[in-house]
């Protein structure tokens, strides 16, 4: 085990790794990484260029099976071997390319591959099924019927992550939801976040933007170097630890606090 800080998540985990290890060729992009997440958190991964975090993610959704390590789902021990394996565990994943047709309309992308009937497409369940799972979402989509390619990023981010709740995933996985969007979309996906764990859902959140992990991530684990670096709770931590952690500029970011010079964050008492 490694030596830093590891908070656990308070409910029972849902998805647990342990130990996983992945190299490609020299390389190794995964070094010795525990992770948790339990139903209805947050947690954010985060970490600089090449630290590791699209080769966690793809170890998730089944497209690199690790050297060494292991993965417990729901309390048993499991292998992800395949894409298919993992949305039959009820891991689904929002890869940062989104794989959506831009010539296609929502529905027909919500419904790409898995149109409901078999030899025929039921237009009006699928238009029904689209509009209900949107509405939860609480999604500003202005109609079903317009093309992807005329939607902003931040409603093509909703429907690909409308589209993969469709299979009732138990852990969803985003890969940097945020990064190609202005403010307001930004905080049209991050609600989408709070919407998915009001679900229950457990939400591993990969992101570059520490004032997105700030607004929703519960925890946050930080790799570094494709080792772990400390994994904190958004609450007790603040964004120059977070950065701290991130570029190496302290190994044990609980010390550091304590002798940090900045000012302390305002409490509640003190802000009001
Ligand atoms: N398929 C692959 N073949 C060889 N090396 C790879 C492969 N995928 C990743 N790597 C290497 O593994 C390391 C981690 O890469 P990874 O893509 O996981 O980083 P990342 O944290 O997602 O970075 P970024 O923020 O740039 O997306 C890097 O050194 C990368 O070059
Ligand atoms: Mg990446």
């Amino acid at each position: 085990m490694s030596s830093h800080t590891t908070m656990a998540p308070t409910k029972e985990a849902i998805l647990s790794l342990t130990g996983i290890s992945k190299s490609f060729g020299a390389v190794a992009a995964l070094k010795d990484i525990d992770l948790e997440v339990a139903p209805g958190e947050v947690v954010a991964v985060v970490g600089d260029n090449g630290a590791g975090k699209s080769t966690l993610v793809k170890v998730l959704s089944g497209v690199h099976s690790p050297d060494a390590g292991s993965i417990t789902f729901e309390s048993r021990p499991e292998t992800i071997p395949t894409p298919m394996a993992a949305l039959n565990l009820g891991i689904a994943t929002v890869f940062q390319d989104l794989a959506l047709c831009d010539n296609l309309n929502v529905i027909n992308n919500l419904f790409l591959g898995r149109e409901l009937s078999r030899y025929r497409l039921n237009e009006v369940e699928m238009e029904t099924r689209s509009w209900e799972l949107l509405k939860q979402l609480s999604a500003k989509i202005p109609s079903l019927h317009t093309p992807i390619a005329s939607l902003s990023g931040g409603q093509r981010q909703t429907v690909a992550i409308a589209r993969s709740l469709l299979g009732n995933p138990k852990v969803i996985i985003l890969d940097e939801p945020t990064a190609a969007l202005g403010v307001a979309q930004t905080a049209e996906v991050l609600n989408l976040v709070e919407r998915l764990r009001e679900r229950g859902l457990g939400v591993i959140m990969i992101s570059h933007n520490m004032a997105d992990v700030q607004a929703v991530a519960d925890r946050v684990a930080v790799l570094r170097l494709g080792k772990n670096n400390g994994t904190f709770r958004v609450a007790d931590v603040t964004t120059e630890e977070v950065i701290a952690a991130i570029t190496g500029a302290s190994d044990n970011v609980v010390s550091r606090r304590s002798a940090s010079r900045l000012p302390a964050p305002p409490t509640q008492e003190s802000a009001s």
